[in-house]
């Protein structure tokens, strides 16, 4: 069986294909999301609301990333991982955020990282880049921002928020990120940056003119049990057939169906003989 060749950060931007990209923060999701052929594992800091429960996305930590990275790295063959870099990990100098970043890359085995923001990260973009560390930019909704945002909303609908979309875009591209994410801005704005770049927009609730696609795949396999936002699509729905298996384990052990003997060990010879593996 020939290696699976690993994918590249330049081998994505040369992409002429729709790029897409799903979020894992473990092992198994890893290995699913990577077999079923993404270009690209986010492992987000959406990992605080999806995994950890909580409101929003601040009190991500590096050493979270980190761990998550990692054993989502072991589980991947041939998709490119990129690491969400946390609030506060790339706001305060340019040392703290180069050794983020480098942690994210180095403990994490992350191949590239992702951070929020328009033409005011771009020192912080350029401090990490002269680190040989690709940057994915984000702008539109952008979470991290969500208190000074005043909640999640759809970004760029008046003249000014819009103008301002599409120059961060290409000042973004200018500093040097090889792709943008766009969340949550009307499709035809995200359609004016996507033809201005040159480099790959992946968007998320952002329309289909986007030259690639990121959702949370917790949302798109239903393994959630809140409202989901209008521009996710569930394309399976883990949490009822996750529960059915449930449900019927439970119901058999009251039943005493499960563990037939066909499930359980032979009789043992001598009592210290057993050995389990
Ligand atoms: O953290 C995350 O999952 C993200 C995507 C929604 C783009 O940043
Ligand atoms: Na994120």
């Amino acid at each position: 069986k020939p290696p699976v060749r690993k994918k590249t950060v330049p081998g994505i931007v040369a992409s002429r294909e729709k790029l897409t990209m799903l979020t894992a923060y473990d092992y198994w999701t890893a290995q699913l999301v990577d077999r079923a052929g993404t270009d690209m594992i986010l492992v987000g800091d959406s990992l605080g609301m999806v995994v950890q429960g909580k409101e929003d996305t601040l009190e991500v930590t590096v050493d979270e990333m980190v761990y998550h990275c990692r054993a989502v790295n072991r589980g991947r063959q041939q998709a490119l991982v990129v690491g969400d870099m946390p609030y506060l990990s790339y706001h305060i100098s340019r040392e703290e955020t180069v050794r983020n970043a480098g942690r994210i890359i180095t403990e994490g085995r992350a191949d590239a990282v992702k951070l929020e923001g328009g033409r005011k990260r771009i020192p912080m973009i350029e401090a990490i880049l002269d680190a040989e560390i690709p940057v994915m930019g984000h702008i539109g909704l952008t979470p991290q921002s969500v208190n000074a945002l005043g909640g999640f909303k759809v970004q760029g609908k008046d003249f000014k928020s819009w103008q301002r979309a599409v120059d961060d875009a290409l000042a973004l591209q200018d500093a040097g990120v090889f792709a943008l994410v766009l969340e949550c801005i009307p499709y035809d704005l995200a359609e004016e940056i996507t033809g201005k770049l040159d480099i790959p927009t992946i968007g998320i609730g952002a329309g289909p003119a986007c030259s690639g696609q990121v959702l949370v795949t917790h949302d798109l396999l239903g393994m959630s049990f809140g409202r989901t936002p209008k521009f996710v699509r569930q394309f399976a729905d883990l949490s009822a057939t996750g529960g059915d298996g449930l449900a019927a384990f439970i119901e058999a052990v009251h039943d005493g169906a499960f563990p037939t003997l066909k499930e359980s060990f032979k009789p043992s010879k001598k009592a210290d003989n057993i050995q389990l593996y």
